[in-house]
């Protein structure tokens, strides 16, 4: 039988997002009824890039599943050290355990991986390309903020450019009715035209570019901040000058809609204001939390663990 992967947002169906996502809000109800799901089962994370959410997360989701976890959080501390392809790496941790997440900087890594993988290959982010199981995070905030997923206009700010958690959730958010989209961005890091010429304008879906927060904000219905990604950039001053293009803070907004829904996948630097913390529009980490329940549905789901054995 061939094993399913998660390389890419749009792999999982519409439909398939909303099974996770009700399996999430289950689970969230009522964790102790899915503390055995995965009992003798092992997940490892390999993370070739630094993580605190992503990799503790899915940890986290597999230990309160009632599995094991082992793997590393620095390649350096693997034979990748030594020269090992990832793929030989994938291909020999796929035969010690059960489940595989990996991060790793290179784009395209995720689906070299997979296609080697015996055993479900999830990606916990490729580079600046995509990162799958933040978008399902993000969907889930975005559900259980709004309860819907149709009907928005939805604003992208920061590094739209090798921001992946932006890639990702563009492409899902693409497949939902009447959506538009506002990227807010420096020129040097607008999003990649694969994305507005194959996503948005086959798909007729309405979107513009701007440079300034203060004047879109008050046509938000969700906006998702997201840090300059530093380790990205080739040289050093370019990332200095445009690290603090971006600061949301209560004075930005002051014109924003009463029910906007503040976005972040973390970690935060300077672009959100700390005062916007105790805002209630800002949903940033309570998406931080449903991390660990969408990965606790992922996984199940990937095992194709039923509901009932647990
Ligand atoms: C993001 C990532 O790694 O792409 N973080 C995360 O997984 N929550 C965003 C970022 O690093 O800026």
């Amino acid at each position: 039988m061939k094993v399913r992967h998660l390389i890419d947002s749009c792999d999982l169906t519409v439909k398939e997002v909303e099974e996770l996502i009700k399996l999430a809000n289950k689970i969230m109800d009522n964790p102790n009824k899915y503390n055995t799901c995965c009992k003798n089962k092992i997940l490892a994370t390999l993370f070739f890039e630094p993580s605190t959410r992503t990799r503790l997360s899915f940890e986290a989701a597999m230990h309160r599943l009632g599995g094991s976890v082992l793997g590393f959080a620095d390649g350096a501390s693997s034979s990748g050290a030594k020269g090992e392809s990832v793929s030989d790496t994938v291909k020999t941790v796929s035969c010690y355990t059960d489940i595989i997440a990996m991060r790793h900087p290179k784009e395209g890594s995720a689906f070299v991986a997979a296609e080697v993988s015996n055993v479900p290959f999830i990606n916990g982010g490729d580079g600046g390309h995509y990162h799958p199981t933040q978008t399902l995070t993000d969907l889930l905030t975005i559900y259980n903020v709004k309860n819907k997923f149709e009907d928005f206009v939805i604003g992208f700010c920061g590094d739209l450019k090798f921001g992946r958690t932006v890639h990702s959730l563009v492409k899902a958010m693409a497949r939902y009715k009447n959506i538009s989209f506002i990227f807010i961005s420096p020129v040097e890091l607008v999003i990649p035209d694969y994305l507005k010429k194959d996503v948005l304008e086959k798909n007729n879906i309405k979107y513009y570019e701007s440079t300034n927060l203060e004047k879109e904000i008050s046509k938000l219905d969700i906006l998702y901040m997201t840090r300059v990604q530093k380790e990205r950039f080739f040289n050093e001053s370019d990332y200095i000058r445009l690290k603090d293009t971006y600061i949301l803070n209560q004075e930005k907004l002051k014109n924003a809609k009463e029910d906007l829904c503040i976005m972040h996948p973390l970690p935060r630097v300077n672009e959100i204001s700390r005062e916007v913390d105790s805002d209630s529009r800002a949903a940033y980490f309570k998406q931080a939390k449903y991390g660990v329940y969408i990965r606790m549905a992922l996984i199940m789901k990937l095992l194709e663990i039923e509901e009932k054995v647990c």
